[in-house]
């Protein structure tokens, strides 16, 4: 028999990995979507079965993490062995603007699943995987952050994600549930979110290379990150739900990098040497010089002449500060011990950072090719805004 998994969140960056690697695994999937007034499932379109189609084993419901007896219908009928929470408002910045309804999905959303395995009866029979996460380290107390770090907040998502992280351990406690958090730092890959820095940086970096775009702002570039990839952390998910018992797990590199590193290892994946000038809001990014080489093989050599323009004319500034993208309180610097995981679940991460830059890179200038290819051919682009 097929275990049967249930994932919320599995229109997001780790819901659709997930999804993907489960069903390789044999698993019949089952994924909670919201309803959108556009398709809003392009990550996994390519796992995607038709409903006509028999003996399915990807099947999508609608539902919302504020909807408790939709989240309880679900799980009725799924019967799921494990159900991995992933779905969230998971936008730290924008959690400030709206901090109730971060507070309801992100942290009473948890509950409601909880709370419905427990009056379904399904104890003894669905594992739970809570997406908890580094924010919850917030202004850290200890460098590097383990499973025994006390935590400190600093957004209304992270605060959010704390209820989260303490009701999957009390349930654990009152009711022996099988209910794990994974305390996942940064992870990223080609289909982040737009808005997070990482893809913010190679997106923007790549339309540059192209000649679609002069410069981009950001906010803080000198906080830390422990950055690693998705592909690498849902495995980590996997793993937590496959122990006999249910536990607590950091998840991360152990190695952590500026904002402004971030920027500058993304531009010389391409062959692009960036130099800063000026502090804090004045803080400004210039392109210094083109390695010609790397550039015709990563981006191509039509592409360098309208570059090295540029750079003649003296119009190199590519990034400015911009205080909007700053948050009220910033965590200034994560980087994890994931000891216990490597021990206890045998998790190694198969990318490190450069690994990661050249895949977000590779992927996001085919991307942004694509655009360049309509326009030539005559065709309407969209253009995406923050
Ligand atoms: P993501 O790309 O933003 O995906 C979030 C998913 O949750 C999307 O499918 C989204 O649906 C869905 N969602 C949002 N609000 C919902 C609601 N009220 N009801 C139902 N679904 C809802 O996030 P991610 O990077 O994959 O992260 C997955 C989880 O891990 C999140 O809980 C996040 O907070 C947590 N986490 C992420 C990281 C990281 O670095 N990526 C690190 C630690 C923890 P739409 O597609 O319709 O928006
Ligand atoms: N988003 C964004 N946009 N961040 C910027 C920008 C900008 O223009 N400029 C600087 N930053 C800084 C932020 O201030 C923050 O210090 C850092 O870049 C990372 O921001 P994000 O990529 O938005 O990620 P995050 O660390 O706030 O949150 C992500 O990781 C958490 C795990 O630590 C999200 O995925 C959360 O859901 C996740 O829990």
């Amino acid at each position: 028999m097929s275990k049967v998994a249930l994932i919320t969140g599995v229109t997001g960056q780790d819901g659709a990995y997930l999804a993907e690697y489960l069903l390789k695994k044999g698993y019949i999937v089952h994924g909670i979507k919201r309803r959108a007034s556009l398709f809003n499932t392009d990550r996994i379109d390519h796992i995607y079965q038709d409903p006509h189609v028999e003996n399915r084993n990807f099947i999508l419901h609608y539902g919302d993490l504020t909807d408790s007896m939709n989240l309880t219908r679900i799980i009725q009928e799924v019967q799921p062995d494990e159900i991995y929470n992933l779905a969230a408002m998971s936008h730290v910045k924008v959690s400030f603007d709206t901090p109730e309804y971060t507070g309801n999905s992100d942290g009473l959303g948890t509950l409601r699943i909880l709370e419905a395995v427990r009056l379904l009866g399904l104890i003894e029979k669905s594992k739970i995987y809570q997406a908890s996460t580094s924010e919850l380290y917030g202004l850290a107390q200890e460098v590097p952050q383990t499973e025994k770090t006390p935590f400190y907040p600093r957004s209304p998502y992270g605060v959010a994600k704390l209820y989260a992280y303490w009701i999957t351990v009390n349930y654990r406690e009152a009711y022996g549930m099988h209910a794990s958090n994974g305390i996942l730092f940064n992870h990223e890959s080609p289909i982040r979110g737009e808005t997070f820095v990482t893809r913010k940086i190679t997106r923007a970096v790549s339309r540059i290379a192209l000649g679609m775009q002069d410069r981009f702002y950001l906010g803080n570039l000198s906080a830390q990150r422990d950055w690693g990839h998705a592909k690498d952390y849902i495995r980590a998910m996997y793993l937590i739900l496959q122990q006999d018992e249910p536990d607590d797990y950091v998840i991360a590199t152990g190695i952590t990098t500026t904002i402004r590193e971030m920027v500058e290892k993304s531009c010389r994946e391409i062959g692009l040497h960036v130099g800063f000038k000026g502090k804090g809001e004045e803080e400004k990014g210039m392109i210094i010089d083109i390695d010609g080489n790397i550039f015709g093989k990563q981006v191509g050599d039509e592409f360098i002449g309208l570059l090295k323009k540029r750079i003649e004319k003296d119009k190199n500034i590519f990034l400015e500060v911009d205080p909007k993208y700053f948050r009220p309180t910033e965590v200034d610097l994560l980087i994890g011990d994931a000891t216990k995981a490597r021990e206890k679940l045998g998790w190694i991460p198969e990318y490190d950072l450069d690994g990661l830059i050249t895949d977000m890179m590779a992927s996001d200038i085919l991307l942004m090719k694509k655009d360049i290819y309509l326009r030539n051919g005559g065709h309407k682009t969209l253009n995406y805004f923050e």
